[in-house]
């Protein structure tokens, strides 16, 4: 264990608690017809912020951790190991997807017309969500599946 894997696993649940937020903001601010808040754009900004993070160290822990030396034996090899084939192409590639997401989701909530506001949040925060819940590496996935804090085993 090293200290961007533990890094990068703890930041997971800052990723979901603010994207949750953001979430359920969106639902409630468009059921309610509420106008959008300073607290809608603080749980967004820290769903940035936290996927931010996320990416940095993701990408520090595909070259710290040599996972690009498993393309030596060719692309056709690394697809036939599952484990492999998760972290190096579908988790990175995934929650890439997720951050561009996140961030083209900011600037059409900042640049759309207030009572629309809601509904973009939904729209982009929300996909992103998903990606990144699907993409997780949760306990109970076969093969790939790792703690939820890293410590316990
Ligand atoms: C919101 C975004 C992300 C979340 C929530 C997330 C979550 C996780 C989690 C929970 C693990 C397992 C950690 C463990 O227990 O060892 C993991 C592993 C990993 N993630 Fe991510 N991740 C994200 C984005 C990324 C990105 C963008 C990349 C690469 C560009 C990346 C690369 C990796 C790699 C390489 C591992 C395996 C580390 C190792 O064991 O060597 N992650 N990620």
């Amino acid at each position: 264990m090293q200290a961007f894997n533990v890094v990068h696993s703890l930041i997971r649940w800052a990723v979901l608690i603010f994207g949750i937020l953001t979430v359920i903001n969106a639902i409630t601010g468009i059921k309610n017809k509420r106008a959008y808040s300073a607290s809608d754009n603080t749980y967004n900004l820290l769903f940035m912020v936290f996927c931010d993070i996320q990416l940095l160290i993701g990408l520090l822990l595909l070259y710290f951790n040599h996972w690009f030396d498993k393309l030596n034996g060719g692309i056709g090899e690394l697809m036939k190991n599952r484990y492999d084939r998760f972290f190096l192409i579908e988790h990175g590639l995934i929650m890439i997807i997720a951050w561009i997401l996140v961030h083209i989701g900011r600037v059409a909530v900042k640049k759309a017309a207030p009572e629309k506001k809601h509904k973009k949040m939904l729209i982009y925060f929300g996909i992103a969500l998903l990606l990144i819940l699907i993409s997780i590496p949760w306990p109970f996935r076969a093969e790939i599946g790792k703690s939820l804090f890293i410590w316990i085993k």
